[in-house]
């Protein structure tokens, strides 16, 4: 089991393969994003993969190393891997959503004391050689209310950061969300937005938020206030926003995410918001910090480990989520399977005729495919895993201990 190869692309942070080699696997790097001919040429000599945002796994480089039998996102974004034809091999992906949750958290504190402070602005200025002291406009965010829209991992850091200044702090989610702090939960987005000196969107890029923020939403927002968006860019619609700067209705705004996002460094970043007074943008670094790579390497290779040593794919984008605890004394079967009516049975009927006794067993399924995770106790466990196997449902099957 430990003679698993991984490759790992695209300079993932040096955590990762140190964990991996503690594990007993051995690491390959490579610093570059492979083309999918060059995918196709290297993969043949791995079982495991993992990349950042830049390497696309395309079907055919799934259809092509069925041999895989996970493959890591070392980031948030899972778009660049063809997930349902890694469902279809039964390759599970694992990426890291929460890991740069504190970096994003420390970054719209940030931006709460620049927009008060008028810090782009203020810093423009000295950088051009004008001297602009005044206390006009300028306030301390201490005793300020934050209205957090979405009260989810990133919003609930934001709440606890917020009240050790001196914040008070109310929030809108559509889920009931236990408070932390002396934070206090708002029936309504509007009343947030009545009451609030600071809003922050923390909210998921869906149908329900996409222009969750317009013109009707500014409007109730205090006169002299602020909007903090890190959250999508489609959650706010730029137009109203640009108009409500302008009236003057709104004190500034910081932006790290927009509706349409240049696809690399290389290209030029065009927004209405450009050259606004008091309006902050970021090019979508909220997460992007050594902190948050780090954070990442650990998540994803321990997902690999446990993936691959104990067949928990909890976490896993893609692909039902088994996790069941490692029981002593019993040897344990990982199969995917294509979910069809009677292929339980004929497992089942494999295991009793080989007079095994099934210890635990767990399946979890969608609709196109099953992963069960079975402990049994049999001296026979290898012949039992490649009778599984020989089912024409059977995707994968294969023995972790
Ligand atoms: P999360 O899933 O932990 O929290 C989202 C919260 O929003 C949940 O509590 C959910 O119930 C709530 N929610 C959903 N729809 C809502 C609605 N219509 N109104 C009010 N609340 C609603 O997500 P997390 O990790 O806190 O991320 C929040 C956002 O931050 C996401 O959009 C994510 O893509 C973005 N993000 C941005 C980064 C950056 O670099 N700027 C980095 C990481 C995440």
């Amino acid at each position: 089991m430990n003679s698993f190869k991984i490759l790992l692309l695209e300079n993932i942070h040096a955590v990762a393969k140190e964990i991996l080699e503690g594990e007993g696997f051995k690491v390959d790097l490579l610093s570059h994003a492979p083309s999918e001919a060059e995918l196709l040429k290297i993969l043949p000599g791995y079982q495991a993969l993992g990349l950042r945002s830049k390497t696309e796994v395309t079907e055919k480089v799934i259809k092509e190393n069925q041999h895989l039998f996970v493959i890591g996102a070392f980031c948030i974004g899972t778009n660049q891997i063809n997930l349902g034809a890694a469902k279809e091999a039964g390759i599970p992906i694992f990426n890291a959503p929460h890991s740069n949750t504190r970096s994003v958290a420390e970054l719209v504190i940030a931006e709460m004391i620049a927009l008060s402070r008028q810090l782009g602005d203020r810093n423009t200025l000295a950088h051009r050689g004008e001297w602009m002291k005044s206390a006009e406009g300028a306030r301390e965010v201490r005793g300020k209310t934050l209205g957090i829209v979405g009260y989810g991992h990133i919003g609930s850091q934001v709440s606890v950061l917020a009240e050790a200044m001196g914040m008070k702090v109310v929030f809108f989610d559509v889920l009931k969300k236990l408070p932390l702090g002396n934070a206090q939960s708002r029936g309504t987005l509007e009343e947030l937005l009545g009451i609030s000196d600071f809003v922050s969107l923390h909210v998921p890029e869906t149908p329900q938020t996409k222009d969750m923020m317009g013109a009707r939403q500014f409007q109730a927002m205090k006169k002299g206030s602020y909007l903090i968006n890190a959250s999508r860019g489609t959650v706010v619609c730029i137009p109203d926003l640009v108009e409500t700067l302008k009236s003057k209705h709104l004190a500034g705004c910081a932006i790290d995410v927009f509706p349409e996002e240049p696809a690399s460094n290389k290209e030029k970043f065009v927004s209405p918001l450009q050259n606004m007074s008091n309006v902050l943008l970021t090019p979508h670094i909220g997460g992007s910090t050594e902190e948050a790579q780090h954070a990442i390497g650990i998540e994803v290779a321990e997902s690999f480990r446990r993936y691959l040593k104990i067949g928990s794919s909890s976490g896993a984008v893609n692909f039902p989520n088994v996790d069941l605890p490692v029981k002593r004394g019993t040897s344990r079967i990982l199969n995917v399977h294509r979910n069809e009516p009677g292929v339980l049975g004929e497992i089942n009927g494999i295991i009793s005729k080989q007079g095994a006794n099934i210890e635990a067993q767990y399946l979890s399924t969608d609709e196109k495919i099953g992963y069960m995770v079975m402990d049994i106790n049999s001296a026979q466990v290898q012949t039992i895993a490649d009778q599984i196997q020989s089912l024409g449902r059977s995707i994968r099957t294969r023995v972790v201990f």
